[in-house]
């Protein structure tokens, strides 16, 4: 199995005191691949901040990552971000299809694909988010739209391309609501995303992550479950010693 992965998205969230704070707080935990995905303007500070974990704690540093990404690479797109821009700050991943973009940001499952595609062009790892709102829960559509969401981003990349992301199970429901999905809603869900990807040919051992609500008390839960090899986190990713036992939680889970 590959290394557990845990990643922190500060979502539009911090200052240079603050960051200052949290990433000297959170350190690397062996055993886990742990990311922290800044707002543009931080990446600079982060960069540095991770740097002087590596240098301190040879065996695995923190890697920094973003939240989103322009699709196109240069040129007049005033306010875009270019995944080369990205690289050259030392962004290892990079988060596409945020329920968030999507909802509140006009992001369709194309434009998505297309970004993912830009991601894994550059050699970065996009990490996919796919999940339903609790209406298409309650009509039975779960998988049909994470299906849908997945065949965008398929038809860009392939199969081959589409194995080398991460993708990342969040129900939109499940964010910021304090209402995680249940174990069993969530090994339901990731087994069939297993399921679509053999069904569609993408390699075996991707890396599935579990997003929304993940706190310290439901991580090792979660994380225990065989379909889930780590977690995306946002409010408890801003608050240093929760961070750090959720990254615990998946290391003692597998890692
Ligand atoms: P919360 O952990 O705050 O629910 O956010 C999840 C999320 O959207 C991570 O991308």
């Amino acid at each position: 199995m590959s290394k557990r992965l845990v990643v922190g998205n500060w979502k539009l969230n911090g200052s240079l005191a603050a960051n200052e704070a949290l990433l000297g707080a959170i350190g690397p935990v062996a055993g886990v691949e742990v990311v922290v995905c800044v707002p543009f303007p931080y990446l600079a500070q982060a960069a540095n901040a991770v740097a002087t974990c590596s240098a301190h704690e040879a065996a695995a540093g923190i890697r920094l990552g973003a939240q989103s990404v322009s699709e196109y690479a240069a040129g007049a797109y005033t306010g875009e971000v270019s995944v080369a821009m990205l690289a050259e700050f030392g962004c290892r991943y990079v988060i596409v299809g945020h329920s968030e973009r999507r909802a509140l940001f006009g992001e369709d499952d194309a434009t998505v694909g297309r970004k993912v595609q830009a991601v894994l062009q550059a050699g970065l790892t996009p990490i996919v988010c796919v999940g339903e709102a609790l209406v298409e829960r309650e009509a039975g559509q779960v998988m049909a739209v994470i299906g849908r969401q997945l065949d965008a981003v398929l038809a860009l990349t392939g199969a081959e391309g589409l194995g080398r992301a991460v993708i990342a199970y969040e129900p939109v429901w499940a964010i910021g609501s304090g209402r995680a999905a249940s174990t069993g809603e969530v090994g339901e869900v990731h087994a069939g995303i297993r399921r679509w990807l053999a069904a569609h040919g993408v390699p075996a051992g991707q890396r599935l992550l579990y997003g929304g609500s993940v706190k310290v008390d439901n991580a090792a839960a979660l994380f225990a479950l065989p379909d889930v090899d780590g977690g995306l986190i946002g409010g408890a990713a801003l608050v240093a010693k929760d961070f750090v036992a959720i990254c615990r939680a998946a290391v003692a889970n597998g890692g």
